[in-house]
């Protein structure tokens, strides 16, 4: 793992765009995993800018997302087709029948999975983006999520609830309580990975990930076992780490 710590949440956005920017350069035609939740909220923003200002060209990439709400309306503003469509997809010259939300929305949940598997076994993602839960969760593999584990439908973690509900009126209520994602296996196959984290409230979940030994029970130490992984996390993120 290549672990990069920047003094703060703009600084991350900006090593992060360098890297995807560099990718998208250099593979007009590549694959992006992406993901949801605050943290690549600069990142796009900065893809964004960089589409408006003719240096990326995003005609011909594919992206797959990594995980969908169950429970709530494919229209609802926080479904993560909508969160994906109003922070990237409707400002750039992205074709969006080259874009993938799993379908969370779907009358059979588990058939959705089972063709997501489908869609993603048709690719090969260049690299995949990656958050992280206060818990270490990835995309929404909970802690205890197996390793060969694929697209599947999870019960939320009371503190993913918890941590979400700012999303939702701070009502964790309204927070749906299921989700579609990606599994373990999936991510794993990505030719490369980029996590980002930023804040305190994510430095336990970067320590595990990334000094202790790996465990099930913090599914992004998982990574560890990647060939080719970059952290990017800033310094309150990265403030347990002892290796900087
Ligand atoms: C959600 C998403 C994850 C994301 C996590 C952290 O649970 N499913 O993909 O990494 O939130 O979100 P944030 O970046 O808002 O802290």
């Amino acid at each position: 793992m290549k672990v990069i710590v920047v003094k703060d949440y703009e600084e991350v956005s900006a090593k992060a765009y360098e890297i995807m920017a560099e990718l998208i350069s250099n593979k007009p035609d590549c694959t992006l995993g992406l993901a949801t939740g605050g943290t690549p909220v600069g990142l796009y923003k900065k893809l964004i800018e960089a589409n408006k200002a003719g240096k990326l060209d995003f005609s011909k990439v594919q992206t797959v997302n990594l995980d969908e709400y169950v429970g709530i309306d494919y229209e609802h503003p926080e479904s993560y087709h909508k969160f994906m469509n109003r922070n990237l997809f409707d400002h750039i010259n992205i074709d969006k029948a080259n874009t993938h939300v799993p379908d969370g929305g779907a009358s059979d949940p588990q058939v959705a999975c089972d063709e997501y598997n489908k869609l993603l076994a048709s690719k090969t993602i260049d690299m995949q983006l990656l958050g992280i839960g206060g818990n270490g969760h990835i995309a929404f593999n909970e802690p205890g999520t197996p390793v060969d584990s694929v697209t599947h439908i999870v019960h939320l973690d009371e503190r993913t609830i918890k941590d979400n509900a700012r999303f939702f009126n701070n009502d964790m209520d309204l927070v749906p309580k299921s989700a579609m994602t990606m599994g373990i296996k999936n991510i794993m196959a990505a030719k490369k990975v980029l996590l980002l984290a930023s804040g305190a409230n994510k430095a336990d979940a970067v320590f595990n990930t990334v000094e202790a030994k790996p465990t099930t029970k913090v599914p992004a130490s998982v990574l560890q076992n990647h060939p080719d992984v970059t952290i990017i996390c800033d310094e309150a993120a990265a403030s347990k780490l002892t290796n900087k």
